[in-house]
């Protein structure tokens, strides 16, 4: 029988999305940047289920918390598309999943690549992440590997609302993002709850928007000429902004532990004190992600590896493409 093997790697933004202007669509209030990273990766397996149910597994188990999205996306695929057909998918994270690491970008996109080859859909790299973004919007942009832009799009029906890739992962070998972990706990308010709240109480929303805008085409320029210190910095503004726009939503929206908090300032330090190219970001949970490059990335690793709360340091090179293998 036919199974499709894909494996997908999630993605951290260097300008941000954090809500949406079409919760069932699942449209985005801006357009958004990443770069897709090697060490997060998710490999999943797909065939059809003879039985008229879906079958799901993640990392070995089936916790209905984390197949509930799954089970939704793959109901909206069969309606789109006209699938009468169940599914058998296992996945597997190499990460952390569900603490702000991304494991939705990976899993979704790997889902949708292989619904696409599976069922024979023939859909273009662009329906593909449209595809992908109803399962979550950050999964639009992991159907890529290098620095990766989803745009907002204007129409009502999502259709210019997609992911294309600005550079591919050879572009800058040197560059890197450690990821420190400081928790494997998952988070309590999901990244799609957190951000409808901001777009709905946050005072700071609208101005967040306007700033970060502004932002994107100078951060495609500074990746472009490989420019650390432009690059680092305007994704941590973003991030900042970010996290502003988080910390006044009502309730309050706050991801991060004494761990993510140490890693903040350590990082902070290395920079202001010691003159080292290194820059902070966070999402909807508390690990931090350092943008550095490969020749300071041991003393980085070794400064946070000792901070009280981090786990384990993971570092992580521009990932290349999803790769999809079909066996008949
Ligand atoms: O796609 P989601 O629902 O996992 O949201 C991702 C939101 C952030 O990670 C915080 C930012 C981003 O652009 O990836």
């Amino acid at each position: 029988m036919k199974q499709v093997n894909v494996s997908a790697n999630a993605n951290i933004a260097l300008i941000k999305y954090w809500g949406k202007r079409d919760e069932n669509l699942m449209l985005p209030t801006k357009s958004s940047l990443s770069l897709t990273l090697t060490a997060l990766k998710t490999t999943t397996t797909i065939a059809l289920n003879k039985e008229q149910h879906d079958c799901i597994e993640f990392d070995g188990h089936s916790d209905e918390q984390l197949q509930s999205p799954v089970r939704s996306f793959l109901e909206t695929t069969r309606a789109l598309f006209g699938i009468n057909s169940h599914f058998s998918i296992i996945s597997k994270n190499y990460f952390p999943t569900a603490s702000g690491l991304a494991s939705s970008a990976s899993g979704f996109a790997a889902l949708a690549l292989g619904i696409n080859s599976l069922c024979n859909l023939q859909l273009s790299m662009q329906e593909v992440s449209i595809l992908a973004r109803r399962g979550s919007g950050s999964a639009a942009r992991s159907i890529y590997g290098g620095a990766v832009i989803w745009h907002r799009g204007d129409a009502n029906d999502g259709s210019d609302s997609f992911a294309e890739p600005v550079l591919p992962a050879s572009w800058w070998p040197d560059l890197r993002v450690l990821i420190a972990i400081t928790t494997t706990a998952a988070k309590k308010v999901s990244s799609r709850a957190g951000m409808q709240q901001s777009v709905a109480t946050s005072p700071r929303y609208q101005d967040w928007l306007i700033r970060s805008n502004n932002r994107l085409p100078a951060m495609i320029t500074a990746l472009r000429s490989r420019n650390i210190i432009t690059v680092g910095s305007l994704s941590q503004a973003d991030w900042c902004d970010m996290r502003d726009v988080m910390l006044s939503t009502t309730p309050s929206l706050n991801y991060w532990n004494e761990g993510s908090l140490n890693a903040i300032m350590g990082v902070k330090m290395l920079r202001e004190q010691h003159g080292i190219a290194c820059y902070v970001t966070t999402d909807a949970g508390p690990h931090v992600k350092v943008i550095c490059l490969a020749v300071d990335a041991p003393v980085i690793m070794q400064k946070l590896q000792t901070l009280l709360g981090v786990s384990s340091v993971l570092e992580s090179t521009i990932a290349g493409d999803p790769e999809v293998e079909i066996v008949e």
